[in-house]
């Protein structure tokens, strides 16, 4: 009995390194290298490290041979290695991505006699930086401070596709009521996908307004490091008070209000007395 529970415990022992960390970007920014990077551990009893071997899908990419101080980059898949820095703990590889999503490995490999291998993978998207900053639409000219105003932004195509988030006087919009999540659009032939978030705003609500509130749209792409495109615009708030508080004083008597035309507001006055004179009649 002690014997087979001996023989189990040899045999459970793999006598190799064991790959405890494999990182790298799931989307890499086509405009530098991706570090890819390998952790590993020995054993008390584990014999040496006898090679760290990189593969892009099935195809050798790189090997370090510890015993023999050496590394080498295997060049015929394509793949360009820009630098490499490995040691008994850890070998990472700075690559040149490619287009589309590549699967990468790191096999670790214990010297003989057993020669064991432990290895693991991890895939890297190559991602697609949207081509435009984000697009603010259907800003109004002008706004009643307590009249709410819906203000929508666009982000281009990309892949992964952009996040958007609001800022108002720079002060993120994360009220769900505020502004609504992220939508996105659905993918094209190459995976790309446009995303649109819109913001309800109310200027009252705003201590800070001067006569205007600064609306930023920032678009970010999840790379490693992310990528951020911002688009910043100009809530203008009018400094009459609105509407709704003439009604409230006017309630008693039609007809008494006196009303001063601006030309930006003018339709709007327009609408306001006829609404008035509806009532009165
Ligand atoms: C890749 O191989 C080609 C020849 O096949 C050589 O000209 C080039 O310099 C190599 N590139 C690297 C990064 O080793
Ligand atoms: C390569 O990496 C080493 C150590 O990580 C660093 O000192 C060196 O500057 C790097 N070389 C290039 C060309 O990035
Ligand atoms: C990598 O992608 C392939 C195909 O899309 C999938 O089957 C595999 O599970 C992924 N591997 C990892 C480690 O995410
Ligand atoms: C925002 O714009 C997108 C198109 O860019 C559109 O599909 C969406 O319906 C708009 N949303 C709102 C609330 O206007």
């Amino acid at each position: 009995m002690f014997l087979i529970l001996l023989l189990g415990y040899f045999i459970a022992q793999s006598f190799s390194h064991t790959i405890t960390s494999l990182d790298a970007p799931l989307f890499a920014d086509p405009r530098r290298a991706a570090e890819l990077r390998c952790q590993y551990t020995k054993l008390p009893h584990d014999p040496p490290l006898h090679s760290v071997k990189w593969y892009r899908d099935n195809h050798e990419i790189f090997r370090y041979t510890p015993q023999e101080f050496e590394t080498r980059v295997f060049n015929d898949t394509g793949i360009i290695i820009v630098n490499s820095s490995c040691s008994l703990q850890s070998c990472s590889i700075l690559v040149r991505p490619e287009r589309g999503a590549s699967r990468y490995t790191c096999e670790v490999s214990s010297e003989g006699p057993r020669f064991a291998v432990h290895r693991q993978s991890t895939n890297m998207t190559l991602a697609v930086l949207p081509e435009y900053d984000p697009l603010i639409t259907g800003l109004p000219t002008l706004v009643y401070p307590d009249e709410e105003a819906v203000v929508n932004c666009t982000s281009d195509h990309s892949l992964p596709p952009a996040e958007i988030h609001w800022f108002v006087d720079e002060k993120p919009q994360e009220d769900p009521l505020l502004s609504s999540g992220t939508y996105v659009s659905r993918a094209d032939g190459d995976g790309l996908a446009a995303s649109w978030r819109a913001l309800h705003i109310v200027a009252d609500d705003f201590a800070t307004h001067r006569g205007y509130l600064s609306l930023k749209c920032r678009a970010t792409v999840r790379t490693r490091p992310p990528i951020e495109r911002s688009m910043a615009v100009r809530l203008y708030v009018a400094r009459r008070p609105h509407i709704s508080k003439f009604t409230a004083n006017t309630a008693s008597g039609c007809g008494q209000v006196i009303v001063q035309c601006n030309a930006v507001a003018s339709v709007f006055w327009t609408l306001f007395l006829l609404s008035i004179r509806t009532k009165c009649l």
